[in-house]
């Protein structure tokens, strides 16, 4: 048994060339409430998993809630945090605007992805795999892509400042491929003031 990740809320490990993630016990939760969490996080992740299925995600093999685990893919590639400072430029911007158009894709599918950062990022063979989506649900209110939008900005603004605008830029550029693009921007901008507002007073 390959361990992938230990992580805060589940360990990933291969088993049979499939990537199995298992949401562990937390002993500081109440069990009741401990046991519903990781029902609800398994089974929510992997109906989006399914349903994200137009995009490139893992495809899922097995779910078990009883044993808090899902059976996926195992998508051998470089996590997009990892490389995507040393890309060549082109390929940086390539890689970004596919980011920006598979999030639209989501979007239009009404799908919220809910932890776009670029550890949830494989790139492989020069295409994303989108994963981890634990903290997703369905909703198709325009706030809820915006917040998306907003918290992929933060990650790259915070782990790739290098070229975090230009990065951006072309995330934006793929995201055109939203149905509702510029309502969705129009809303990024209220919800980029609120966090302006709310560091000031913190
Ligand atoms: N299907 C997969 N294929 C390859 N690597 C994966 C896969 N799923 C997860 N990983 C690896 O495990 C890490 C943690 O998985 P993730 O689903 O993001 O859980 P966490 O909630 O701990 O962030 C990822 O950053 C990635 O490196
Ligand atoms: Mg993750």
């Amino acid at each position: 048994m390959k361990i992938i990740k230990q992580g805060a809320e589940a360990i990933l490990y291969l088993d049979k060339n499939n990537l199995v993630k298992e949401r562990i016990v937390k002993n500081y939760r109440l069990k009741e409430i401990d046991d519903s969490l990781r029902k609800s996080r398994t089974r929510r992740e992997a109906k989006l998993l399914k349903k994200a299925d137009v995009i490139n995600v893992p495809k899922v093999i097995e779910v078990d809630d009883k044993s808090m685990k899902i059976t996926m893919e195992y998508i051998q590639g470089d996590l997009i945090k990892d490389i995507l400072d040393s890309l060549k430029e082109e390929e940086r911007r390539n890689v970004c605007k596919q980011i920006g158009e598979e999030v639209a894709n989501l979007h239009n599918l009404d799908i919220i992805h809910g932890d776009l950062t670029t550890s949830n990022m494989i790139l492989k063979n020069s295409k994303v795999y989108f994963i981890d989506f634990g903290l997703g649900f369905v909703d198709p209110k325009v706030e809820h892509k915006a917040v998306d939008l907003h918290l992929l900005r933060q990650a790259l603004e915070s782990k790739h400042y290098k070229y975090f605008e230009d990065s951006f830029k072309h995330v934006l550029l793929g995201y055109k491929k939203s149905k509702e693009y510029n309502e969705v921007l129009k809303r990024l901008k209220k919800v980029e003031k609120r966090g302006r507002y709310k560091s000031k007073n913190d």
